[in-house]
């Protein structure tokens, strides 16, 4: 199987404008929804409102948050009907309400309910994954990483998605949780030798296309979150150096792309929705200061589409502007 590029589920980021935009950026991506609760699918008022997805996202995957299998099973049956094509299992969330919860890492604590999570995301006929850390707290102990995975590879999960930290649930922060406890790739690595039958991904800390280009070989494929946010062009680079496109996207063509997205939602697409996702766009280059003080313009009471034709007049005046030999080969359509 050919190795992935994911792009991972994040909380308040990874929404749907969000993946349309990293779609358009990246066409070979997996991408990731943010993580939805079994009580907020099965309970909630507006299932809609955390399970739409346009079909350009796809391969797009749910993640979800539990700590009840037969809910988890009912949950699964709901994101089989809306068309995801696979589902995901919350297993590195360190937050103090989703420990509450008893769902998110804390799970690592108890692999055989993780197995029936995952048995039971499997019920609904869907392809199923599950993204954990390497352990908990200071424990540091590639064998205890191991038994988890083994123990849970015994249902029906074959698909491991490694944030290559611990999660520490006393005393850190999600932030921190994501910068304190030290990174170890190589455990993923690891993993895939002891268990070469198993699909591992690796997460955690790719910055760079020679990162990813390093960590690649040794695993089946990796995830990026940060990164993919910030400097969302980045993606395109890693496709290109992996041969899988031929040239990187411009700025400006991508706003035209959007463009096409944001034109059927009209009105119901309030401008600041998509445009809080576009601040990497330019990232990296002369125009990321101009770009992101222009952002700052848009308007709660404009449409996204206004806002995307409004900001073909920005390119010419800001950008061409100042620098025609920089950016106008770069114009829209
Ligand atoms: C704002 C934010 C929200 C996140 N929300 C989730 C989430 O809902 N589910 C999850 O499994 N991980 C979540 N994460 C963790 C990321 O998926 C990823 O594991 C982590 O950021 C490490 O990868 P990175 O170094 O490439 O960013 C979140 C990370 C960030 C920055």
């Amino acid at each position: 199987m050919k190795k992935t590029l994911s792009i991972a589920p994040m909380m308040d980021w990874t929404d749907r404008h969000c993946r349309a935009f990293l779609r358009l950026v990246c066409p070979s991506c997996v991408l990731y929804t943010e993580m939805v609760t079994t009580p907020a699918i099965l309970l909630g008022k507006t299932p809609e409102r955390y399970l739409g997805f346009s079909a350009l996202e796809q391969p797009v995957i749910l993640q979800l948050g539990g700590e009840d299998p037969e809910a988890m099973a009912r949950a699964a049956q709901v994101a089989r009907d809306y068309g995801y094509t696979g589902l995901n299992l919350n297993c590195g969330c360190p937050s103090p309400r989703v420990q509450k919860g008893r769902f998110g890492a804390c799970l690592m604590q108890t692999p055989a309910l993780v197995r029936e999570l995952m048995d039971a995301l499997a019920s609904s006929g869907l392809p199923v994954s599950v993204k954990h850390r390497l352990g908990l707290d200071r424990q540091e102990d590639y064998a205890s990483l191991a038994r988890f995975v083994e123990t849970v590879s015994a249902g029906a999960c074959q698909h491991f998605i490694v944030h290559a930290r611990n999660a520490w649930l006393k005393g850190l922060n999600p932030a921190a949780n994501r910068e304190v406890p030290p990174l170890r790739w190589d455990w993923a690595a690891q993993l895939k030798q002891t268990y070469p039958h198993l699909r591992i991904e690796l997460n955690g800390g790719l910055r760079t296309v020679d990162q990813v280009l390093g960590q690649l070989p040794g695993v089946d494929g990796v995830m990026l979150g940060r990164a993919a946010y910030h400097q969302p062009l980045l993606l395109a680079e890693i496709e290109l150096a992996l041969g899988r496109r031929a040239t990187l996207p411009t700025p400006a063509e991508l706003l035209c792309a959007l463009e096409d997205y944001a034109g059927p939602w009209g009105e119901t697409l309030p401008a600041p929705r998509l445009t809080r996702h576009l601040h990497g766009l330019y990232y990296g280059t002369s125009g990321a200061k101009a770009w992101r003080r222009y952002l700052g313009t848009a308007r709660p009471t404009e449409s996204a589409w206004a806002f995307l034709q409004r900001s073909r007049h920005w390119q010419e005046a800001e950008m061409v502007a100042s620098s025609p030999s920089r950016w106008s080969h770069e114009r829209c359509r």
